[in-house]
């Protein structure tokens, strides 16, 4: 074998498990926009007034028409991450697994910000970002 095939066959190999890795790994969810939205967070789109809906962790989130899925999304669980925003150093860089317990377009709370992916409640804000931000980007999956 010559030099120049063994560095192709080396690099071959490492290209075929970059592939294989990024094929049949861990898939890496989608990319989407959050805001925020306080409270009064009831009554729900999904829940009414059934504050027992709501998880004991605080940490859920009001859907965008994007992937409210004609209330399918009721119930729903996503792991969520903060991906970058505006101002450097927002993200914490925590994943946190949220609930979907409203609809954006009709909350009795408005989001910080129109048009995100998902609103989601102060308290699963504050644990992936700085609270100040009213947009960030997120990487997102259901589980
Ligand atoms: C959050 O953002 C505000 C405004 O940009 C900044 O003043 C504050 O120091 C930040 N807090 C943390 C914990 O980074």
């Amino acid at each position: 074998m010559t030099t120049m095939s063994k560095l192709q066959s080396f690099l071959l190999r490492w290209f075929l498990l970059f592939s294989l890795t990024h094929l049949f790994g861990p898939s890496r969810g989608d990319v989407g926009t959050a805001s925020q939205y306080s409270p009064p967070y009831l009554p729900t789109a999904c829940y009414g007034s059934n504050v027992g809906k709501l998880p004991t962790d605080n940490f859920f989130a009001s859907a965008s028409e994007g992937i409210w899925n004609n209330e399918a999304s009721c119930g729903r669980q996503y792991l969520v991450r903060c991906l970058s925003a505006i101002t450097p150093g927002t993200c914490t860089g925590r994943t946190i697994q949220l609930k979907i317990v409203d609809r954006s377009s009709t909350s009795v709370s408005r989001p910080s910000y129109e048009g995100t992916t998902m609103a989601l409640s102060e308290s699963a804000f504050a644990a992936i970002a700085n609270i100040s931000a009213t947009e960030i980007n997120i990487e997102f999956q259901q589980v």
